[in-house]
């Protein structure tokens, strides 16, 4: 589907790989201009702003940088137009006893998957506010509700987002700004890759649909959160996981 002027603009922090990378496909296939971040890999950025043709535009952003989501969403707003959806994507793993893990590891986790969501939510929702319009869709993990030994530090920050997620919600709301959090369970994906095998097949058994959850699956629950298809859906996790938690 080709865009035109009229076209909603989603921002996606991480969209050069794995999942952010299918939410921002299947964004542009629905007709968004997306714009979307990366880190720490330019060309996979290219190779995705490439797919979309003229309907994304790649910026370089890392969540550690405390005025960089004001900056990105600044940039946005000029080149493309007012932002309604935010997909708070990117985030890190982590994975280490706590008994192991120093100050600076802890620190960084939280900071990168909970500060990040704050800081990309507070530059967007002023902005969102005074149009009274707009989407947030945080991504979460079936680790921040049910646990998994050796990563503490990346539960808590996904139990932050979710917390985020239901009172950020409820201060936003009136003015018709929705926010969601998307919770999944295990996703092949450069973030899942150094899992052992072991690991990786326990997490597989726990499923009852033996398909799993793909990026491009969990790109469609992303996109439903998104759209006006749940306009009257605000504060909510939809859990993706192959039924693990079922
Ligand atoms: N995969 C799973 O099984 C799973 C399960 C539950 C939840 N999730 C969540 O889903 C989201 C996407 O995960 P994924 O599996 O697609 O991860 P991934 O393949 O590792 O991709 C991570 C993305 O985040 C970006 N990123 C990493 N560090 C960053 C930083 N410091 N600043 C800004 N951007 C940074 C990366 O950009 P560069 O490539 O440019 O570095 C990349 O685009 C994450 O929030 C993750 O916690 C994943």
């Amino acid at each position: 589907m080709s865009t035109n002027a009229e076209s909603p603009i989603a921002l996606v922090t991480g969209g050069s790989r794995g999942i952010g990378r299918a939410v921002v496909l299947l964004l542009a296939s629905r007709g968004w201009r997306v714009a979307f971040t990366w880190n720490s890999s330019p060309e996979s950025a290219r190779a995705v702003a490439e797919e979309c043709g003229d309907a994304a535009l790649a910026l370089p952003l890392d969540l550690a940088d405390r005025s960089g989501p004001a900056r990105v969403v600044a940039e946005v707003e000029d080149r493309l137009g007012p932002i309604t959806g935010l997909v708070n994507n990117a985030g890190v793993l982590d994975s280490r006893l706590l008994a192991m893990s120093s100050d600076e590891i802890w620190d960084r986790v939280i900071d990168l998957n909970l500060g990040g969501v704050f800081r990309c939510c507070r530059a967007v929702l002023p902005r969102m506010i005074r149009r009274r319009k707009g989407a947030i869709v945080n991504l979460a993990s079936l680790a921040a509700i049910h646990g998994v030994a050796g990563l503490t530090a990346y539960s808590a920050a996904k139990a932050g987002v979710l917390g985020l997620t239901r009172s950020l919600a409820r201060e936003v709301g009136g003015r018709n700004v929705r926010v969601n959090a998307v919770v999944l369970g295990y996703v092949e994906t450069s973030m899942t890759s150094d899992l052992g095998e072991a690991v990786r097949e326990k997490l597989r058994r726990d499923e009852s649909l033996r398909q799993g959850v793909s990026p491009e699956m969990a790109a469609a629950a992303v996109a439903h959160l998104l759209s006006d298809d749940s306009s009257s859906t605000t504060g909510q996790q939809l859990v993706v996981d192959a039924g693990t938690s079922g």
